[in-house]
């Protein structure tokens, strides 16, 4: 088990990776809900949105900036601490815009990113490297020319994933950046295309050659389903910094899921600070508020990610009831704040396990023994009716009884 002092820095993009993809993006009432879920979550740093995108835009995050710094007045420890985020690109006028609007914050950030891939740079900036570089260092100047010693600036490499074949450049225009006064150096992961030991790789050489007080950032979207890896594995090659989102809300496939990220973290034995226990809660929330459903068999989240339904796995999970460590479940469910742990349906391929689990828990008095006669009842009228719920097993089981007592 691994354990690592060093603490994750948990960055939510959820109100402007997440937002930005909604098919009915929030308005700022909206906006304002799920910011005040991310406080109660306790997250490190929050994007609260792309302030030159919009004037609803800036708006709200000008709204949360300012509530924020209400709320920190009034003593509220989460508030105190978050970092606000505003978006911003390469350009001037962007950068101004964010920083009037997210200053208020006890903790503002101005976000500004440009692409450094190949592809990118020449094909959709028509940009030379060099170019690239020059305007990088100079946004960057100008962005830690307004937040001063009052918040910092985070820069983004976009397309950072696809840069395999120019991390020279990458590393020479990063120490650059850093030298025009960077503090947080984000690597993003803007399309998934390889394997996470590739990006991770990556990772570790950037790591490796900036100064260490540099905070080293990910940020990946899950076009293959392993950006939860890749953030996760990030963070044991020097990221400090996980940009995530809520429900895994994001372009595309989405970015990061939070809530793998820093169970898996958890697990691994190294401290999270944030509230676990209201993942649950949070998760429900922002399926009504987005409209997009949770797909069951969701990792931590899903209807099916408790459900057992073969003998093998209702057995064990019986036998290790209430343990912390389930034999077939990740943790212990409290954790999250979800209080249904295993939940056993019988189905043509379970075995007497259920069937006892089932009854007894509804108060009827059963052996395993008369469990093991009922079973292949069960059995023979699931191959027929397919999944039997809890009712239908006690109807069956009361049917039994009266059979039996005549
Ligand atoms: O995916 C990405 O590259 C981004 C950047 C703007 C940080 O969202
Ligand atoms: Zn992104």
């Amino acid at each position: 088990m691994e354990s690592n002092e060093r603490k994750p820095f948990i960055y939510d993009v959820t109100l402007r990776d997440g937002n930005q993809a909604l098919p009915n993006p929030w308005n700022n009432a909206q906006k304002k809900d799920v910011y005040l879920q991310l406080l109660k979550l306790g997250v490190q740093g929050a994007e609260v949105g792309f302030p030159a995108s919009s004037e609803m835009d800036f708006e709200s995050c000008k709204e949360l900036a300012q509530l924020t710094h209400k709320m920190a007045e009034e003593g509220n420890e989460e508030a105190k601490r978050i970092v606000v985020s505003g978006l911003a690109r390469c350009i001037p006028s962007d950068i101004q815009r964010c920083w009037e609007a997210v200053q208020y914050a006890p903790h503002p950030r101005i976000h500004t990113f440009l692409a450094g891939s190949p592809l990118s740079m020449e094909y959709v900036l028509h940009m030379t490297p060099e170019q690239v570089k020059e305007r990088a260092v100079s946004c960057v100047k100008l962005a830690k020319s307004l937040v001063g010693d009052r918040g910092d600036v985070e820069f983004s490499v976009e397309h950072f994933g696809d840069c395999l074949e120019n991390m020279d450049f990458v590393i020479d225009e990063l120490k650059a950046v850093v030298e025009a006064g960077a503090t947080t150096i984000n690597l993003p992961n803007t399309v998934e295309r390889y394997r996470p030991a590739l990006y991770v790789n990556q990772i570790k050489q950037v790591y490796e050659a900036l100064p260490k007080n540099v905070t080293i950032s990910v940020h990946c979207h899950n076009d293959l389903g392993m950006a939860t890896a890749a953030t996760v594995e990030s963070f044991y090659a020097g990221a400090t910094q996980l940009e995530v989102s809520l429900n895994g809300l994001g372009e595309r496939c989405g970015n990061t899921n939070l809530y793998e990220v820093v169970v898996a973290l958890a697990n691994s034995g190294t401290p999270v600070d944030l509230h676990l226990e209201r993942i649950y809660e949070t998760a429900i929330l922002i399926s009504q508020w987005s409209g997009i459903s949770i797909y069951s068999r969701a990792p931590l989240i899903g209807a099916e990610a408790i459900v057992h339904r073969s003998g093998i796995h209702q057995d064990g999970a019986s036998k290790t009831k209430g343990m912390k460590k389930g034999a077939y479940r990740p943790i212990d469910y409290a954790m999250i704040g979800r209080n249904q742990n295993d939940s056993l349906s019988f189905t043509s391929q379970s075995g007497r396990t259920a069937v006892y689990e089932i009854i007894t828990k509804f108060g009827y008095k059963l052996s395993l023994a008369e469990a093991s006669e009922l079973q292949p009842i069960l059995k023979s009228i699931s191959e027929k009716e397919g999944e039997l719920s809890a009712e239908r097993v006690l109807d069956v089981f009361r049917d039994q009884l009266v059979n039996v007592n005549g």
